[in-house]
């Protein structure tokens, strides 16, 4: 191990992560009753210019009035570059009490984005007195944001998660995409001719591989959560599954679900089957039997475990546990 200790942020359920446009209140109460772990009203991209100052106002009301239950509430505020960001902190934290949880901050380039926020976000709580901290959550959605993202990940002690806004990404990067965050067939490789001679096979690739892979390990080594973005195409189940499960294998923890019948779908992909947490609660075992046998190494089923593999067990079994205490 390094000598570095990475400090883990606060841990948190974060399979499904619904947004809501802030400027619907009728949406918002339904979100409450929603399944998602995690609820962030967005008062940027989905609420038009015009309707900015009563989006705010229904989330102060909301945040007073409804009750959301267990889950995480998020907000999310416009960006740095706006005449709006200043009063949606401002406003937001003074007045909506202490349900809040997380400020969501949308295109965020460089370390110092976070540093601004931190100050503004730091001032208005001990003005008020608040007791709850708030924490951070970050869209990497811009070239500088990813090219920024290690700084970025490490910016601030309320940083609490990463995550791929894949629709501003390709704008910013002018990729070129058909559905968001879905794949492009332009894409892929032709299976070489020397090889494969006249049957050539074209393979889909996935144009987000990097981007994803890159946000990942920004977000562990700064010891905090990675969480895929949003999947446009809310008819396409299959695609979205697609999506989630190579997000999954790649470290994420979780995804976006811009309408509420991707919640389940995430929560169910970001789920620890049960054959996984009995293997987990195995390897732990087998490894507390090891210690009171006073054994160095520890094999399960004729297999050495290394600490890597208990690591991963602990981390297996306290997701479980969370996700049986959030019922
Ligand atoms: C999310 O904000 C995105 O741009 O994908
Ligand atoms: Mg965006």
């Amino acid at each position: 191990m390094s000598f570095t200790v990475v400090e883990p942020a606060t841990a948190r359920l974060n399979r499904s992560e619904l947004a809501v446009p802030a400027s619907n209140y009728r949406f918002i109460e339904k979100a409450a009753d929603s399944a998602a772990d995690v609820v962030f009203l967005d008062l940027e991209d989905a609420v038009a210019p015009d309707d900015k100052a009563q989006a705010r106002k229904n989330v102060v009301k909301a945040l007073n009035e409804i009750d959301f239950g267990k889950r995480t509430l998020s907000l999310r505020i416009n960006g740095l570059d706006t005449p709006y960001m200043y009063r949606d902190v401002v406003d937001v934290i003074e007045q909506g009490g202490e349900r809040l949880d997380l400020i969501m901050i949308p295109k965020v380039g460089t370390y110092a984005d976070v540093y601004a926020l931190d100050m503004l976000v730091t001032q208005v709580e001990d003005a008020i007195g608040r007791d709850k901290r708030l924490g951070f959550e970050l869209i990497i959605e811009t070239a500088l944001g990813m090219a920024n993202v290690d700084e970025i990940a490490a910016a601030s002690a309320r940083n609490e998660s990463l995550h791929f806004g894949v629709a501003d990404y390709a704008a910013s990067t002018k990729a070129r995409t058909t559905n968001i965050g879905g794949p492009n067939p332009l894409y892929g490789v032709l299976t070489d001719a020397a090889v494969a001679g006249a049957s050539r096979d074209f393979h889909w690739g996935d144009m987000w591989h990097y981007a994803i892979a890159r946000m990942v390990v920004a977000a562990r080594a700064a010891g905090i959560r990675p969480v895929d973005g949003p999947f446009g195409d809310i008819r396409d189940a299959e695609g979205y599954r697609a999506q989630a499960n190579r997000a999954a294998v790649l470290g994420c923890e979780g995804k976006w679900a811009i309408h509420p019948s991707q919640i389940e779908l995430a929560n169910a992909l970001f789920t620890p089957s049960e054959e996984e947490i009995a293997r987990a609660e195995a390897i732990l075992s087998a490894m507390q039997q090891a210690k009171r046998e006073g054994k160095g190494a520890v094999t399960l089923d004729g297999r050495l475990i290394d600490i890597a593999s208990i690591k991963q067990a602990e981390v297996l079994v306290d997701k479980a546990r969370q996700i049986a205490e959030a019922g």
